[in-house]
């Protein structure tokens, strides 16, 4: 069948990329951005060729967390966004083009458009991995992605309490809503304040793996605010040591995934 002018097929977006893997939660401020770019960069460490896309239109931190605040993506001859790069790593966010005053009032046919130019036009090339750092909140971001780009799956971030089987189950529900096969869960801001296990509950409840915890250290936030994340700036550490491990267990399960047959993680039943 003909291709029709100017519509991209989903399969056709990304032809290079192996394996886009969205970072959530379901609640905002429990640290998808920090899981996402230090994952991304353990995932790096590891050997991968990786892109860290920010889907976070209306509070973008990558640009801050990679130290690339102020920068432009250039532009190839035939028109194509050339990403940026830090640390190794390809990234592309909002926060490179727009400022904070234009984008509070874009609403989500917009959002997807952004993600549609970002995930079309932006040359990625071949990566191993696209980990996406999704938004908190109502989801418009998570039905546009699935909308645009066949995803591997999502990872999904919380805290260790109680309440983080509730958190998980918003995001299962609202991976589920938009089809977004869940991979597993991290459990971030572990602390003897906060204790931890949440995470490993929530996996189990939702049988989903349970890709690892990452304890509360300032230095996670101090390197996050400074541009040079923790796997980047002290890899040794015990804390990156966490995300390295998180980012092996998640190579691990998706190449399980791959050999046992099954073209995708399930989707589950919320
Ligand atoms: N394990 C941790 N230890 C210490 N500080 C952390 C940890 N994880 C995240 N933080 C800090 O907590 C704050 C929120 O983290 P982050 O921005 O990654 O959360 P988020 O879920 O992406 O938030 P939002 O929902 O607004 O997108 C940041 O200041 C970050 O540096
Ligand atoms: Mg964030």
């Amino acid at each position: 069948m003909a291709a029709v002018v100017g519509v991209v097929d989903k399969a056709e977006r990304l032809p290079g990329v192996k394996n886009v893997i969205a970072v959530g939660s379901g609640k905002g401020g429990v640290g998808k951005s920090t899981v996402a770019v230090n994952m991304a960069l353990a995932l790096s460490h590891e050997g991968a060729k990786v892109g860290l896309l920010d889907a976070d239109i209306y509070g973008p931190s990558i640009p801050i967390m990679l130290g690339l605040q102020g920068q432009k993506p250039k532009f190839s001859q035939d028109g194509k966004v050339i990403p940026l790069e830090a640390h190794g790593i390809k990234t592309m966010s909002i926060g490179f083009i727009a400022d904070e005053t234009q984008a509070v009032i874009w609403r989500g046919p917009m959002i997807h458009k952004i993600l549609d130019e970002f995930l079309s036009r932006v040359e990625w090339g071949a990566l191993d991995y696209l980990v996406v750092d999704l938004p908190p909140g109502t989801g418009d971001a998570q039905l546009s992605l699935s909308q645009l780009i066949p995803l591997t799956g999502a990872v999904v971030v919380t805290t260790p309490q109680e309440v983080a089987l509730a958190d998980v189950k918003r995001a299962v529900e609202m991976f589920k809503k938009v089809q977004i096969p869940l991979i597993g869960v991290v459990e971030n801001m572990r602390s003897e304040i906060f204790g931890s296990g949440g995470g490993e509950k929530a996996a189990s409840q939702w049988q989903v793996a349970f890709l690892g915890g990452v304890s509360l250290e300032a230095n996670i936030r101090k390197s996050g605010d400074s541009g040079i994340p923790i796997v980047v700036s002290d890899p040794r550490s015990n804390v990156s040591q966490m995300f390295i491990q998180a980012a092996r267990n998640l190579s691990g399960v998706l190449s399980q995934q791959n050999t046992s047959g099954s073209e995708q993680p399930k989707i589950l039943k919320a």
